[in-house]
């Protein structure tokens, strides 16, 4: 069983999409072992997406991701992290699959309605860095 990280951003919080994203996860055969909304400060943003810290982005989608909230959840399930990046399809929503959450909802690159973690590695300190082990549950 593996583990990701998945964040539903602050677009996709505000337009409406908690539901239908969770709806596609569980759909899916993921199942989500913890979760919360959270208002992340710049800060926590920055730190958050420390490897992009010098892209030409950085401060925009930092700024972003601080400006509302957003839902942070664990999903498990096997290949979870491969599986959870098809439902969302390609960073770029004009580049994303027929179907996929960017594809369907998302307005262009940066505003693109979720985040999920890119390899085991990644998804260990993502979700280190949102959710101390007490607050990931196991259930059947
Ligand atoms: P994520 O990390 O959010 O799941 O998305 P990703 O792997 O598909 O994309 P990544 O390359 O890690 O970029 C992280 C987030 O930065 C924003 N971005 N903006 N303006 C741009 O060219 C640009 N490129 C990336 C997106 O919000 C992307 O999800
Ligand atoms: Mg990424």
């Amino acid at each position: 069983m593996e583990r990701t990280l998945s964040i539903i951003k602050p677009d996709g919080v505000s337009k409406g999409l908690i539901g239908e994203i969770i709806r596609r996860f569980e759909a899916g055969g993921l199942k989500v072992v913890a979760l919360k909304m959270i208002r992340m400060t710049k800060e926590q943003a920055e730190g958050f997406y420390q490897v992009h810290k010098n892209k030409p982005f950085f401060d925009s989608l930092t700024s972003f991701m601080s400006s509302g909230p957003a839902v942070v959840m664990v999903i498990e399930g096997k290949e979870v992290i491969k599986k959870n990046r098809e439902l969302m399809g390609a960073t770029n929503p004009r580049e994303a699959a027929e179907g996929t959450i960017r594809k369907e909802f998302a307005s262009d690159v940066e505003r693109n309605i979720v985040h999920g973690s890119d390899s085991p590695e990644t998804a260990r300190w993502e979700i280190d860095y949102f959710f101390p082990e007490g607050e990931i549950v196991e259930y059947e």
